[in-house]
């Protein structure tokens, strides 16, 4: 079969790989019939999430059509149509009990120290090959998989694989209460959801931070009020928006590659903190290997952390769902601790809030493909990555058609253009 396979940093490749073998009788083999790229894949090709595997499969998004199931998956049959969480969990242990699927004690091989277990991602966290393939290997599959019901197509169920539950988590780390102001930073895939999620929650005003005008323009859509960081001073401007007190709540949806203003009026203060953020990229990540213009690490990896903590209000809450490696030490301590925050984070549980969010998607409450902006059938998988890569406008959210074009995929491949951001005409906005 056809998959994404790390061979290195910067070096990624489509490649034939051997079909996946089920190996416990708990696993399932799920043929997929839609993948994504994520901002997560991004990292650990530009080496800032570093620890892979050589040969792993990338991809931690999915969805597709159980093949195959091991004597103990009983809840679902060869054919079922399932969203696969990115995170796997083994449902049983105590933490998985208590919601925490991502910090499961049984389903990182490494041990229950080692961390959370996904699919495609660092040795550590298992190494489990992707879902950017045609087929894959799910463990704890009954726990994994959740079943789709029909009326949600593959186009929604993409983006309940991951995005929109970490955005719904982030939403909910932050402790939002109704009437709160909640600041995003970061208007990728992501961020886009912890607006959406954070609106669900009842938030009074969304402020939403970033420097590229497409992704700000998505947010604006969805009713956020936009800043740009390049063109003013982000924190300065938040506290301005905020009657000088600051937001109550504020979301990480950025992570490690974090970027600091290169224009405005915030360039020069950022400028002078160059040093600083270089030992801490260079801490982080010291094997990198940009070329062509692509796979950057962020030149800032502290950035985010250091405006989010300074725009919120005492006693506010910070929830990262930003991925960091273990190797990120920078956090301003003294500053949050002065003023009495509370921080959240983590990987999202994403089996915890799947079933809920694959019901508000049915309903229609929810309309999740409006950030939905290029399907891509496999053999154009590459140069869809170094789009997503670039940040180049329209490439919001990648799906990729693991199955190749069948008359259905065509259809939806064929009808990327009227993506082109926002489908006109949508009955029901993302939030
Ligand atoms: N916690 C989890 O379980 C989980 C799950 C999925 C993704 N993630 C993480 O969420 C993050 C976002 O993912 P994505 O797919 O949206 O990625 P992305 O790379 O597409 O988006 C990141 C956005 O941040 C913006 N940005 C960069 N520097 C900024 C700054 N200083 N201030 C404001 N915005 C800035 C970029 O312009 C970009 O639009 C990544 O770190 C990803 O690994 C976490
Ligand atoms: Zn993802
Ligand atoms: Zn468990």
């Amino acid at each position: 079969m056809r998959a994404v396979v790390f061979h290195d940093i910067a070096d990624i490749r489509l490649d034939e790989v051997a079909d996946p073998m089920l190996q416990e009788t708990t696993d399932a083999i799920v043929r997929l019939t839609a993948s994504a790229i994520c901002g997560t894949d991004l990292h650990m090709i530009r080496g800032t999430f570093p620890g892979m595997t050589k040969g792993t499969i990338l991809g931690h998004e999915g969805v597709g059509i159980v093949e195959e199931i091991g004597a103990e998956v009983r809840n679902l049959r060869p054919g079922d149509r399932v969203v696969i969480g990115s995170t796997i969990a083994c449902g049983a242990c105590s933490y998985c009990r208590a919601g925490y699927f991502s910090q499961c004690d049984k389903a990182n091989p490494n041990g229950p120290s080692a961390g959370t277990a996904f699919f495609g991602g660092p040795a550590t966290t298992g190494p489990f090959n992707g879902l950017q393939a045609e087929k894959a290997r799910i463990p704890f599959a009954n726990v994994t998989c959740v079943k789709l019901p029909s009326e949600v197509t593959d186009d929604q169920a993409i983006l309940l694989s991951d995005i929109f539950p970490t955005g719904y988590f982030g939403a909910h780390l932050a402790e939002i209460t109704p009437g709160d102001i909640v600041v995003v930073f970061g208007c990728g895939p992501v961020g886009q959801f912890a607006i959406a999620s954070a609106k669900l929650m009842g938030a009074g005003r969304v402020l939403a931070v970033d420097c590229l005008d497409d992704r700000l323009q998505m947010a604006r859509r969805q009713g956020a009020e936009v800043v740009n960081y390049e063109r003013e001073d982000a924190v300065a401007t938040i506290k301005e928006l905020t009657g000088g007190i600051g937001a109550n709540r504020a979301i990480d949806a950025v992570g490690v590659d974090a970027n600091h203003p290169h224009a405005g009026p915030a360039a020069k203060q950022a400028a002078s903190h160059e040093k600083q953020f270089q030992a801490e990229r260079d801490a982080i990540a010291p094997k990198r290997n940009p070329s062509d213009g692509n796979w950057h690490a962020g030149d800032a990896p502290s950035q985010v952390l250091q405006w989010a903590v300074a725009s919120l209000a005492k006693a506010g809450t910070l929830s990262i769902i930003g991925v960091y490696p273990e190797t990120a030490m920078s956090f301003p301590i003294g500053m949050a601790m002065n003023k009495n925050l509370t921080i959240k984070m983590g990987n999202c549980n994403h089996r915890k809030y799947l079933p809920h969010l694959v019901e508000l998607v049915r309903t229609g409450a929810v309309e999740p493909t409006e950030i939905l902006t290029k399907v891509e059938p496999m053999h154009a998988v590459l140069d869809a990555y170094k789009a997503f890569d670039q940040r180049q406008p329209g490439w919001l959210k990648v799906e990729l058609l693991p199955g190749g074009l069948s008359s259905q995929a065509q259809q939806r491949h064929a009808a990327v253009p009227a993506y082109g951001g926002v489908k006109p005409g949508a009955a029901t906005s993302i939030g």
